[in-house]
């Protein structure tokens, strides 16, 4: 790969993201296989929503989940017709409901009850029946999860233990067709038998959702919450392992006659998308500073705020940094640090590197998810870093265009239309 980063620095300067299309296909068609047809998949956009990656997997995928309207148009930009769109989110502004209903997404994911009302008052209006799923909040997420959504109180879905009351309310809302259930509840999980263990739980949570709705669901979304390895010394998640815990769950719930009609969607993000990309950034200027070799770089938290430990990491610790010009030189820690005026734009502290000289181009590995697209790149103005991607083997630019606006925001709160 090597090869490839330097080519991409060289050509496109830095700072710059590099996303390896074809290394991201294979991916997906790697899990689309390994459940033997159990599930489809469905990409959530926000890990990365470059529009060249969302172009090139769309014709992989079951259905693109989008969590702003801005994401149901990359989606619709990109070739997806809307009845495969999802748009889960847990703050959708009226106009991104209406505007959802009006290109008529397959799928809208309902996280609470005042979204339905609107929605239901909107799709009634237009006199038009807009398919939902309901999100559900589980009480109980394994340990082992990067981040846990569920088990606490949270914005996300409808509480496991509210389902009683508020599933029924959901479905004496006129203008909307429940069909199906969708739980997102934990994130970068790296084991198998966690991932098992939840997937059981929401096996539960569905079967209870069902017996209350009395609906013979047309869908079941499973958030995977499948990880990367992000730190040197991180093991993958053992993928393989995961048919042999998962496939008798789902045949179980699906043999139910109640299941018959389901069809299941694992939704998921980093684990297609965040190995196959990188961030290069190159040395500008260095100095020895108190006993400390500091270089520093063109790319800091603006261009990648994850690598920067600031995703909510509650220990910071290095992520997989190499130096691509001086492969062979001698290693030595090193701190380097990004362009913003803060102490806090620290990109890696006492990593060991073949030595960094200024000019050096350096490559943050596992970035091919929540990268860029989770970055304030506005702060301090520093330049845009350039997208590239590799596609057949192709190398060329796909830098993102400043496009997708919302809505109009002269009219935030979406008053009638
Ligand atoms: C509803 C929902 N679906 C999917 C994802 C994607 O998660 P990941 O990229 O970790 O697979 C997220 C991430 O926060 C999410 O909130």
């Amino acid at each position: 790969m090597t090869e490839h980063l330097l080519k991409a620095a060289n050509t496109f300067g830095t700072p710059a993201y590099l996303y390896d299309l074809d290394a991201i296909c294979q991916r997906i068609e790697v899990l689309r296989d390994l459940f033997d047809g159990r599930f489809g998949i469905s990409y959530a956009i926000k890990a990365n929503p470059n529009p060249a990656l969302l172009a090139a997997i769309k014709p992989l995928l079951s259905t693109f989940d989008a969590s702003s309207i801005a994401e149901v148009h990359r989606a619709l930009d990109a070739g997806m017709d809307a009845d495969r769109i999802t748009f889960s989110g847990p703050a959708k502004r009226l106009p991104e409901i209406t505007g959802a209903i009006d290109v008529g997404v397959g799928e809208l994911v309902i996280e609470n009850l005042h979204e339905a009302r609107q929605a239901s008052d909107y799709a009634t209006r237009m006199g038009v029946e807009q398919t939902i799923l309901v999100r559900l909040n589980p009480l109980e997420v394994p340990r082992k999860f990067g981040a846990s959504m569920g088990g606490t109180s949270s914005q996300f879905g409808i509480d496991e233990e509210s389902m009683e009351v508020d599933l029924p309310a959901l479905q004496s809302l006129p203008g909307l067709k429940l069909v199906g259930f969708h739980i997102y509840s934990g994130t970068n999980c790296l084991n198998s038998e966690a991932i098992a263990e939840n997937f059981g739980l929401f096996a539960a949570i569905f079967r209870k959702a069902q017996k209350i709705t009395g609906i013979s669901p047309e869908r079941l979304v499973f958030g995977s919450g499948f990880g990367v390895p992000y730190l040197p010394g991180e093991a993958e998640l053992d993928h393989a392992a995961l048919p042999a815990l998962i496939n008798p769950i789902i045949d179980d719930l699906l043999a139910e006659p109640a299941f018959a009609n389901a069809s299941c969607n694992l939704e998921l993000g980093r684990w297609l998308v965040g190995l196959c990309g990188w961030l290069l950034t190159t040395v500008v200027s260095q100095k020895t500073s108190r006993g400390r070799e500091i270089r520093m770089c063109d790319a800091g938290f603006n261009n990648h705020l994850a690598a920067c430990g600031m995703m909510g990491s509650v220990l910071r610790r290095n992520w997989i940094y190499e130096n691509i010009s001086n492969k062979t030189g001698t290693t030595a820690p090193y701190t380097l640090v990004g362009p913003l005026c803060t102490t806090i734009d620290r990109l890696a502290l006492d990593v060991e590197l073949a030595e960094v000289r200024v000019g050096d181009v350096i490559a943050v590995a596992s970035s091919g998810a929540y990268g860029l697209t989770a970055s304030p790149s506005q702060f301090i103005s520093h330049p845009y870093p350039s997208e590239v991607v590799i596609q057949n083997g192709e190398m060329r630019e796909a830098t993102e265009p400043l496009r997708y606006h919302s809505f109009d925001r002269s009219n935030p709160r979406g008053a009638e239309r």
